[in-house]
């Protein structure tokens, strides 16, 4: 038994490293949700995250990815400084995440949310807002990730999303991803940003696309 678990372990450093897949630096600075790496090959990573409170705001209708996030983000930043039904002040997490529906034609306006974890601290009793929900992520709390670096461009979340999806071709998570993909928009993905607008260097972004592991993940 010991034996057996010290091999999984191993295999999951292996795995790890594999996919040169560290913790985000901002993770030491601020709270970031809890997960657990249950896959990880070549161009992807697959998480388990925890049953969580977020907060989000509702669907921001906009052409740009970078603008959606940027006001639901002075929301979220409102909501944290105190503009909830407690008067209370809340510490920052990461990543911020926008999940986007893509529009169909290209000069509709996409669908956008602007979420973020709640810290462990409020977990128990998020303060509700106006204007955004606070509410368990529920169902799928699966994620395939892909990260990349840099500034968040509206020209390049399409085409690192469309890399995360070849990269899963051919694995056993192919088809719960795009099952995952289908309950929501048949395009829809997320994008996790962990970083301030102000840092310039070390910027770490992920590319996910939330899926219900149930299926897939039973022999593990
Ligand atoms: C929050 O602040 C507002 C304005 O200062 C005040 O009217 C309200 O009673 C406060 N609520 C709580 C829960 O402290």
């Amino acid at each position: 038994m010991a034996r057996r678990s010290g091999m999984f372990l191993l295999i999951a450093a292996a795995a790890l490293l594999a996919a040169g897949a560290a913790v985000p630096p901002s993770c030491e600075r601020s709270e970031c949700p809890a997960y657990d790496v249950v896959d990880a090959a070549n161009g992807f990573e697959i998480r388990r995250y925890k049953d969580a409170m977020w907060a989000s705001t509702a669907p921001i209708e906009d052409i740009s990815l970078v603008a959606a996030t940027r006001s639901g983000f002075l929301q979220l930043f409102k909501y944290i400084q105190g503009k909830n039904a407690y008067n209370a002040t809340i510490e920052m997490t990461a990543p911020v995440l926008t999940r986007v529906s893509p529009s169909d034609g290209p000069f509709c306006a996409s669908s956008f949310v602007v979420s973020f974890y709640v810290p462990e601290k409020n977990q128990a009793d998020p303060p509700p807002a106006e204007g955004l929900s606070v509410q368990r992520w529920a169902g799928a709390r699966y994620a395939a990730v892909r990260r990349f670096g840099g500034f968040v461009a509206d020209s390049d979340v399409g085409e690192q999303a469309a890399m995360l999806d070849a990269s899963l071709q051919g694995t056993r998570w192919a088809a719960p991803v795009s099952d995952g993909r289908r309950a929501d928009a048949a395009t829809a993905y997320t994008v996790a940003q962990y970083n301030s607008p102000f840092e310039f260097s070390g910027r770490v972004n992920e590319i996910w696309m939330l899926f219900d592991g149930n299926d897939a993940s039973s022999d593990m």
